[in-house]
């Protein structure tokens, strides 16, 4: 079992970092092997819009984000955490999600995936950044699995006053390995939200994918024929599948 801690932040001894850390040792001690990313360090420009990682597979910018797709992507739990802006995931953090994001949001390349997100303020609102962590995960057609989501609204200097702060990092990433290792699937977490996707998203995104399939979303389009979520095909813009039909009566 494998689990990557990636954190954004001020420093690579900063609050985040840290508290990713204990989680990753705490993963370590269940049999876990783990390793961690600290964002800042790697070059992830900012997203120019090509749509390239759609038609290619593989973003067209030169720079880390290719090898830390493939870390995530070999990874069955991922442990996620953020210093928060005024409630919102920092702007390292934020810029690596728009670039994950982006590809994972149409091929769900993440969605098998279990994951744990923390965020840190010093005062309020960590827990909306660490929710909108979550969605590294999410995808149109299916979502990772969320074990748990942990927001800290207190200063580094003052942790040490909330044992009680560590203990919930240490039990949550006890509950991810068990989530992973029993492969727990959440049915009711975020049931609306997916029933939204499958009634309304799903089906626009189908015709998209099938219009495109030969251009401009193809990797896309490969990725899920592969894992068959496409299904039948809602909509043929190339009317391929009228013409086999046609000439099987003719
Ligand atoms: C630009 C900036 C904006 C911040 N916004 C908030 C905020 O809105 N609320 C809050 O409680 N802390 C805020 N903070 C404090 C950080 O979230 C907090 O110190 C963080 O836990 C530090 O994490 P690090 O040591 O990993 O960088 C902000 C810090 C910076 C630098």
């Amino acid at each position: 079992m494998k689990i990557i801690g990636i954190s954004s932040g001020l420093s690579y001894t900063g609050y985040t970092a840290n508290l990713i850390r204990v989680a990753l040792q705490t993963a370590a001690n269940q049999g876990a092997l783990v390793e961690e990313i600290f964002i800042p360090d790697y070059e992830v420009r900012i997203c120019k819009g090509c749509c390239s990682c759609l038609a290619k597979g593989k973003c067209g910018i030169n720079d880390d984000l290719e090898l830390l797709r493939q870390k995530l992507s070999q990874a069955d739990g991922i442990i996620i955490g953020s210093q928060a802006f005024g409630g919102e995931p920092d702007p390292a953090m934020q810029n690596f999600l728009n670039r994950i994001g982006f590809y994972n949001q149409y091929t769900g390349f993440l969605a098998d995936k279990y994951i744990l997100t923390i965020a840190t303020t010093e005062t309020f609102d960590a827990v909306r950044a660490a929710k909108k962590l979550a969605y590294l995960t999410s995808s149109y057609f299916k979502d990772g699995y969320v074990s748990g989501v942990l927001g800290f609204n207190v200063s580094w200097e003052r942790i040490e006053h909330y044992p009680e702060y560590l203990g919930k990092i240490e039990s949550l990433t006890i509950k991810l390995v068990n989530d992973l290792q029993r492969k727990r699937r959440f049915q009711l977490r975020g049931c609306w939200r997916r029933l939204g996707n499958r009634l309304f998203r799903v089906p626009e995104v189908k015709k998209l994918i099938l219009a495109h399939r030969n251009g401009k979303m193809e990797a896309v389009y490969r990725e899920l024929r592969s894992k068959g979520w496409l299904g039948e095909p809602v909509y043929d813009p190339t009317g391929t599948k009228a013409n086999i039909t046609a000439t099987a009566r003719s």
